[in-house]
């Protein structure tokens, strides 16, 4: 009963798509369980490169799975104009499988997004304005719109109004904007449900029958641990659970069935968007690690901010994710560099802390406490193996691997998709 969750360990985009992609071969369903088209996972196959945000990467494997589940979003003109865009380049999508109970991103839920944004002004959260936030808030809220609702008119009617009632009220009276007109939204969203029919399913009772019957179920997070609305560093974060536990609630599949909890980890840290981050770097090491990462969105076109390896971190995901095993992301970026910093514990207010501070005082006041590893200058591209890396990428990994928790075992050196070191098989 192999289930795997694979999942990011710091604020998302530690080149999870490739870790999915490797993997893609030998498994037979590919699932998001949260998060919409506000993730941007690029997948290199060959000589072609793929950039998907709400499609789960094994849509690329033609003997896999693809399945989006009850705990992801849907924008269904983002979700149609990908699936064409992957038609076109002759990928087949016909084996898609859609919950019906995924929530509908819906044109208002992106407008409030927005007008929300520029509202809070220096405040704000920095989304990816992609309605993600306010689609979680009308799920919750019990005032959302779920897939199966777009076969029934009369219900989505009378949810479309209900909705409009207190956002044209937000939107005409608070934020000076036009009022939306509900028969607009209901008859578009009935032309998306058409378009989308033959890819919604009961992806729940589908997926529960493969694992009973052995079959490899592999569980891909969006975002990353550090944007978790429960356990990431709130406000700062998405309106979803990317942690292990989500992969429960959002597809399904209880806890007792997972096998294994697999981390994405790039090498040095990242995040986009507004929020704490302690090893950011504000000079030219920052902007190299930019530059020769490639540290842009995939979704929104962003630059990344960039720091150095932040251990609290990496051990805290293996806390709250009960990782089994990190996928060490991107470690052929810091070739080159003679001396590499990693930060092994945080001074907060002239005290020497360790873990990560649940206060979010404490986190806005770390500063981090580095240690210096020297670096290496070949070519690490090509190694196939651990030991085939420099002695002291080797032990850059290793010492990355005793503060983190867990094993690592595999290793990014290059963007394709043979560029990885496999230490530990995840199957
Ligand atoms: P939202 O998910 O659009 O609501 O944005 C909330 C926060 O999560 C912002 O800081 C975004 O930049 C961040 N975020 C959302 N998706 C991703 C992702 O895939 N990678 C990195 N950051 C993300």
């Amino acid at each position: 009963m192999p289930a795997l969750v694979l999942l990011g360990a710091q604020w998302g985009d530690e080149g999870k798509g490739k870790a999915t992609d490797l993997l893609g071969g030998s498994v037979d369903y590919v699932v998001r369980y949260q998060g919409g088209n506000n993730a941007g996972h690029t997948v290199v196959v060959g000589d072609q490169k793929y950039a998907l945000h709400l499609l789960p990467s094994g849509i690329l494997s033609p003997e896999c799975t693809p399945v989006i589940g009850n705990g992801v979003v849907i924008d269904p003109s983002v979700l149609l104009s990908e699936l064409s865009g992957l038609n076109e380049r002759g990928v087949d999508t016909s084996k898609l499988l859609i919950s019906g109970n995924a929530h509908i991103i819906t044109t208002y839920n992106v407008t409030v997004d927005k007008v929300t944004e520029r509202f809070l002004g220096k405040r704000k959260i920095g989304t990816t304005g992609r309605g993600i936030g306010p689609t979680y808030a009308d799920k919750i809220n019990r005032t959302g719109i779920r897939v199966q609702d777009l076969y029934d008119e009369s219900i989505l009617t009378q949810k479309v109004e209900a909705a409009l009632e207190i956002k044209n009220q937000l939107l005409t009276k608070l934020y000076n904007r036009r009022a939306i007109e509900a028969g607009q939204v209901v008859e578009e969203l009935l032309t998306h449900g058409e378009n989308i029919k033959q890819y919604v399913a009961d992806t729940t009772l589908i997926l529960n029958n493969a694992l009973d019957e052995d079959k490899v179920v592999l569980f891909e997070g969006g975002q990353g641990t550090l944007l978790d609305v429960d356990h990431g560093t709130y406000p700062f974060v998405t309106s979803s659970n990317p942690t292990a536990g989500g992969a429960c609630t959002g597809t399904g599949v209880g806890p007792t069935k997972i096998s294994r909890v697999i981390g994405i980890l790039k090498a040095y840290t990242t995040r986009v968007g507004a929020g704490p981050f302690p090893t950011e770097l504000f000079d030219e090491d920052g902007e190299a690690l930019r530059r020769i990462g490639g540290e842009r969105g995939v979704t929104t076109g962003r630059d990344r901010r960039c720091g150095w390896f932040d251990a609290p971190i990496a051990r805290y995901a293996t806390r709250v994710n009960g990782l089994t095993d990190f996928f060490l992301t991107k470690l052929d970026v810091l070739t080159g560099w003679e001396q590499i910093p990693v930060c092994v514990a945080y001074e907060i207010d002239g005290k020497r802390v360790e873990e990560l501070p649940y206060s979010q005082t404490d986190f806005h006041h770390a500063k981090p406490v580095y240690e210096n590893f020297p670096g290496w200058s070949e070519d690490i591209s090509k190694a196939k193996t651990f030991d085939e890396l420099p002695k002291n990428a080797k032990a850059y990994v290793k010492a990355l691997e005793e503060m983190s928790g867990a094993p690592i075992s595999a290793i990014g050196v290059g963007p394709g998709r043979t560029e990885t070191i496999e230490i530990n098989s995840f199957i």
